[in-house]
C-alpha cells in the first residue's frame, strides 16, 4: 500500500496531541488508584507522534540495507533514507548546495563527531558557556583547549563576557559552542548574534539544538550571511520520534576533508591492503549500516510539527509558560531558578526547589501521589546547576557527592518540569495541584530515601510493572537502582 507522508497536511494543536501515543495512558499511584500520566519530563525525551508509528509500520515492509543492495526494496530504501537528510536539512534552514546532514544516533555522538574531526591543534581554542550540558562541553574538552564563559544571576548568558572573550582570543579561537536553549532554565542565548562574533574573529558556530528544535523554528541563515550558523546538532528521541537517531549539519566541504572518525563498513570506496579511499560525505560519516527508520520517523515528525506550524507551537508553549510561572511565582515557598518575569527568550523548562524539601522527595512526591512525570538532580549540567544553587566545591564535598562518594543523602540538586508541543493548562493545573499540596506538606506517604542513589521511595509501595508491560519474567516490580542521571 502506498501511503504518504504529512507532507501538506493541516493540524490543530487539540489534534497534534490527540496523536501523542500514551496520552490517555493511566498510571498506578500510591493510594491503589490510577490516573492519566502527566508528563512534564519532554526536555529529557518526548512521547511519540502516533502518525510516526504509522509512518514506520508503513515503511517497514519495504525496509531493507540501504546503499549497497540491487533488490527494489534496497533502492526505494535508499531513496528514502537520502532524501530524509534533505527534509533535516531544511528543517534547520541549511542551504542545501553547501551544507549537509549526518545522522549520528543522537547530539552526544554529534558533538564527539564534529569535536573529533574538526582538527584541532594544540593551542586552539573553543570557547563555550557555563550554561551547558554536558555533551556540549566535555568533547571539546578532549580535543581543545575550553574557555566557559560566564552566566548572570538569573542564569541567562553574560553575552558582554561572551563578545569580549571572543574578540580577545582572536586568532587562537576555532570554534564558539552555544546552546539554542538551555536544558535547566530553557534560556535561549541569541545564537545568530553570536555566530556573527565568532566569524568576525575568524572562527566557526556551533549550535547545540537538542533543547530548541522541537519548539522553535530554527534557521541556519545562507552561508555568506554573517550570521550563519556553521554547524548544529539535533536528536529526534525530543522531537516525537524517540527511534534513535541524531543529526549533525554543517558544510559539505567540512565533512568531504581529512578522515571520519569512525571507521569500517559503509564509509570506503576502496579498500586495499596498503591503501584506502573514503566514500563522498555523508556516506564517510555514517559508518556502518545506518539508521534508516529512525531517519524516517524524524523526517515525518518533522512533518508533522510543519502541519502545526512552528509559530503556532512556540506561542502555544509560550502562553503555557507564562500561565505556570504567574502561578509558580506566588508560591513563595517554591524556589525558581532561571528567568522568570521576561519569558520571551526562554522554552519551556521549569527548574524549582522547594524549601525545606530534598529535590528527590519532591519528584518522587509527584510521581507517587500526582502521577506526574518530572525530573530531578543535576539534568547533565552540573556546573550551571551548582552555579544556579549556589553550592561551593566545598559545600558539594560535604554533601557527600564528591568522586566516589557513596553516600548521596545530600546531593544538590533540582526538580524540573519541562513542556511538550501538546502539553497543556490541564497538565499544568494538576502539577501546581500537587506541589501545592508538597509545599503544605499535605501529601500522604511516608517516603525512604536510598543513601546509595538519593532517591526516595513512599513505603508499601511496589510497582507491578508486569500488570503494565510484561516482557521479561523477572522485570515484575521496581528494583533499587543505581543512580542514573539522564538529562
Ligand atoms: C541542551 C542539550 N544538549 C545535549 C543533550 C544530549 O542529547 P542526547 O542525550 O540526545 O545525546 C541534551 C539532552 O538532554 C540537551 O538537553
Amino acid at each position: 500500500m502506498n501511503r504518504k507522508n504529512s507532507d501538506g497536511l493541516k493540524l490543530t494543536l487539540q489534534e497534534l496531541r490527540n496523536d501523542i501515543l500514551g496520552i490517555d495512558t493511566r498510571v498506578p499511584l500510591l493510594d491503589g488508584t490510577e490516573r492519566p500520566y502527566v508528563f512534564l519530563d519532554n526536555g529529557a525525551s518526548t512521547p511519540t507522534f502516533g502518525r510516526v508509528l504509522q509512518c514506520i509500520s508503513s515503511f517497514l515492509p519495504w525496509y531493507s540495507g540501504v546503499h549497497r543492495g540491487t533488490g527494489f526494496k534496497s533502492l526505494l530504501a535508499t531513496e528514502i533514507f537520502d532524501r530524509t537528510h534533505d527534509v533535516v536539512a531544511r528543517f534547520v534552514g541549511a542551504d542545501t548546495s553547501h551544507n549537509m546532514v549526518v545522522f549520528t544516533k543522537n547530539t552526544t555522538e554529534c558533538v564527539n563527531k564534529l569535536s573529533n574531526r574538526f582538527g584541532f591543534s594544540p593551542g586552539d581554542l573553543v570557547i563555550t558557556t557555563g550554561m551547558e550540558h554536558h555533551s556540549n562541553d566535555l568533547p571539546w574538552r578532549k580535543n581543545a583547549e575550553v574557555l566557559h564563559v560566564g552566566t548572570s544571576a538569573d542564569g541567562t548568558l553574560d553575552l558582554d563576557e561572551l563578545q569580549s572573550a571572543i574578540h580577545r582570543f582572536k586568532g587562537r579561537l576555532k570554534l564558539v559552542a552555544v546552546s539554542g536553549a538551555s536544558n535547566i532554565t530553557g534560556t535561549c542565548p541569541p545564537i545568530h548574534d553570536i555566530a556573527g562574533w565568532a566569524h568576525d574573529a575568524g572562527a566557526a558556530a556551533f549550535v547545540d539544538a537538542a533543547q530548541l528544535a522541537p519548539h522553535r523554528q530554527i534557521n541556519m541563515l545562507p552561508d555568506d550571511d554573517r550570521c550563519h550558523i556553521d554547524f548544529l546538532a539535533l536528536s529526534a528521541h525530543k522531537m516525537y520520534a524517540p527511534f534513535g537517531i541524531g543529526v549533525l549539519v554543517g558544510p559539505i566541504d567540512f565533512f568531504e576533508q581529512g578522515e571520519p572518525d569512525m571507521v569500517g563498513g559503509g564509509v570506503v570506496d576502496v579498500v586495499a591492503f596498503d591503501e584506502v579511499i573514503w566514500k563522498h560525505a555523508p556516506h564517510k560519516d555514517e559508518a556502518g549500516s545506518p539508521n534508516v527508520v529512525g531517519a524516517v520517523a524524524l523526517a515525518e515528525s518533522i512533518s508533522i510539527l510543519q502541519s502545526v506550524g512552528m509559530e503556532t507551537i512556540a506561542q502555544h508553549e509560550q502562553s503555557l509558560l507564562q500561565y505556570a510561572y504567574d502561578r509558580l511565582k506566588r508560591m513563595d515557598k517554591v524556589r525558581l531558578y532561571g528567568p522568570t518575569h521576561d519569558l520571551r527568550n526562554k522554552v519551556g523548562v521549569m527548574p524549582f526547589t522547594v524549601e525545606g524539601m530534598h529535590h528527590a522527595l519532591v519528584a518522587a512526591i509527584l510521581s507517587a501521589e500526582g502521577g506526574i512525570g518530572v525530573r530531578n538532580g543535576f539534568f547533565c549540567a552540573q556546573p550551571y546547576v551548582k552555579k544556579l544553587l549556589g553550592v561551593t566545591r566545598e559545600e558539594e564535598r560535604e554533601a557527600g557527592c564528591g568522586i566516589g562518594d557513596s553516600d548521596r543523602t545530600s546531593t544538590p540538586g533540582m526538580v524540573r518540569a519541562s513542556l511538550g508541543c501538546y502539553s497543556n493548562e490541564s497538565d499544568i493545573d494538576l502539577f501546581i495541584e500537587m506541589l501545592e499540596k508538597i509545599v503544605r506538606r499535605e501529601y500522604k506517604g511516608t517516603y525512604t530515601q536510598d543513601s546509595s542513589t538519593g532517591a526516595f521511595h513512599p513505603d508499601g509501595y511496589r510497582m507491578d510493572l508486569n500488570k503494565y508491560f510484561s516482557f521479561f519474567e523477572d522485570a515484575g516490580h521496581v528494583k533499587d537502582r543505581s543512580y542514573s542521571e539522564a538529562s
